[in-house]
């Protein structure tokens, strides 16, 4: 279920709140310690419920500061407004179903036992929660568990805990999947509504490393999941929350299960990747049971402990990953493929073995695509090298003794280089870092024609020899440095295709220069499609 926060201030704004979203959420969440004090006031003393909340379930919510919310005065009044608002509208609200939120130290409270008292009398259900805000726990299903066993029988519990990095996450999920897994073989003699009530959990990873347990819920267990709208002033609404259209639309959330294939982009920051939207909808289009999420990821071998936990299929990898993920199939490589290599975080973990890797990846040096084979080994490519080279060979058809000049002697420059030289191109590297450049064509020179300069007008008679097609793979000119050119000593003939590989912003000043001299511009929008295209093709075949 996608359970969307309402964190408006007013009820106006609350109802506004519903109205925008609509269609994309199973069940609403009240925030009653975000509305003003006036406003919860009218809501308990009004006899008719509200229409936003009538036919659809609704979680009533009032968070303390101590659990991240903005009630900062007396529990037990806090505690008795929930019973009181229970009382006054549990009637017109119950039949879709209503649940309160109860934190797990106030099970012994009186209000907060007078609270879940009231709810269990109209029929309402009670979320146990806890929230932990500075670590993921050691054994989260032992907190789990004591959730579950503190107040009645038959309470959700809900563990909401801070992802601090990739490790916080690997344990989480796998708490997540024993939680599920331990009460399946516990319940086999129950039978019955009650064997599937009693496994409901809500587990969330707050901050960044935890987004992908919330688009996962469905996949690892939890109950639901939560989603909020963004807004300027969200300091009250959980971190690494996303908005219920993109969990319902960009994710397809609710065709989301148990059996859902998990593919992902590892990186670090990742959360503004374009590549979800790419490939879910790819796997929208050919109907395939299968979800693509961003995994912000500070630890590549815990990464591969959580490929064998999800059984992911496929990833893509991106800065700063692509060299270290390159490694396992180098040492693979040395140490002859198919076996397990490389160090995981905890000694023994389960992790993939790793089997073969593509020329590409093993002369770049850089891996941006990683799928499974038949016998669910880790396939390693790099579409970089192809999908820089198909917008060029369908402008520029022969490469073969084009002169070249690449911009920049790093990791995107590598791959650009490689795809160069491979096609025939003579290529000439300037650098800021002349040294950089020149290893980087020390290292290619068997290849074919590479020579290396500094990002310098001194360069420009060797440019001119090197002048057919221009290719700029250096951060220079992106945002928020536009004003920047990296060949601002150079002035262009009008005879050149320029190759920005960059793609924010769209135009650059170098850019916006080409032009003006009449050439041929190709941005960097069209290596990403034709890089993720090409990944597509590979996840395909997983
Ligand atoms: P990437 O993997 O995106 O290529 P990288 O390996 O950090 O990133 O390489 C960045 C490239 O941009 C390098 O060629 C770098 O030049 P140096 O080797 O001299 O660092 C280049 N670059 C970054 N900032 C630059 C600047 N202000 N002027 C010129 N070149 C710059």
């Amino acid at each position: 279920m996608i359970c969307f926060t309402l964190s408006a201030d007013t009820l106006e704004g609350v109802s506004a709140q519903v109205n925008r979203y609509r269609g994309c959420f199973d069940i609403l969440e009240l925030r009653l310690d975000l509305l003003r004090q006036d406003e919860r006031e009218r809501l308990v003393h009004d006899t008719a419920s509200p229409a936003w909340a009538i036919g659809v379930p609704l979680i009533l919510t009032f968070r303390r500061l101590s659990d991240g919310g903005a009630w900062n005065g007396d529990d037990t009044e806090r505690l008795n407004y929930l019973s009181a608002l229970v009382e006054q509208h549990a009637e017109g609200l119950v039949g879709e179903g209503l649940f309160l939120d109860l934190e797990d130290d106030v099970v012994a409270h009186d209000a907060g036992r007078k609270a879940a008292d009231v709810a269990a009398r109209y029929g309402g259900e009670i979320i146990r929660s806890r929230h932990v805000f500075d670590r993921t726990p050691e054994d989260p299903v032992a907190v789990l568990r004591e959730l579950a066993g503190c107040g009645d029988p038959g309470e959700i519990p809900k563990l909401a805990v801070q992802v601090r990095g990739s490790r916080d996450l690997v344990r989480l999920v796998r708490a997540a999947i024993a939680w599920l897994d331990g009460m399946d073989a516990g319940d086999a003699g129950a039978g019955g509504a009650g064997e599937a009530r009693d496994k409901r959990a809500i587990i969330v990873g707050m901050g960044a490393y935890g987004f992908p347990t919330r688009v996962l819920a469905p996949r690892i267990g939890s109950f639901l999941s939560y989603s909020s709208e963004p807004s300027k002033g969200r300091e009250h609404v959980a971190p690494g929350q996303i908005d219920p259209r993109s969990m319902a639309e960009l994710y397809r959330y609710r065709s989301l299960g148990p059996t859902t294939e998990v593919f992902g982009i590892i990186g670090n920051p990742v959360l503004h990747s374009r590549s979800p939207a790419f490939h879910n909808a790819e796997f929208d289009r050919k109907g395939r049971n299968a979800v693509y999420v961003p995994f912000p990821t500070d630890d590549v071998p815990a990464f591969r402990e959580l490929m064998a936990l999800l059984h992911i299929r496929g990833v893509s990898v991106t800065i700063p990953h692509k060299e270290m993920v390159a490694d396992w199939f180098r040492a693979a490589g040395a140490e002859g493929a198919s076996r397990a290599v490389g160090t995981a975080g905890d000694p023994g973990a389960d992790v993939p073995a790793v089997g073969e890797a593509s020329t590409e990846l093993l002369a770049v040096g850089a891996c941006n695509t990683v799928i499974r084979d038949a016998d669910g080994r880790l396939v390693g490519a790099n579409t970089d090298v192809a999908g820089f080279l198909e917008p060029l060979r369908s402008r520029v058809p022969e490469l073969r003794d084009r002169g070249v000049t690449v911009i920049g002697a790093g990791g995107a420059a590598r791959a650009v280089v490689y795809g160069l030289l491979s096609s025939g191109a003579r290529v000439l590297v300037l650098n800021r870092t002349l040294h950089r450049a020149e290893s980087l064509a020390g290292e290619y020179a068997k290849l074919g024609q590479v020579t290396a300069g500094a990002l310098e007008p001194g360069s420009l008679p060797a440019l001119r020899l090197h002048n057919d097609i221009l290719v700029q793979t250096t951060s220079v000119g992106m945002q928020p440095d536009t004003d920047a050119d990296p060949l601002a000593f150079y002035e262009f003939a009008g005879t050149e295709v320029l190759y920005e590989i960059i793609y924010t912003p769209p135009v650059t000043r170098l850019v916006a220069r080409a032009k003006e001299a009449g050439c041929l511009v190709i941005g960097g929008e069209e290596m990403f499609l034709a890089q993720a295209k090409l990944q597509s093709d590979l996840f395909a075949q997983t």
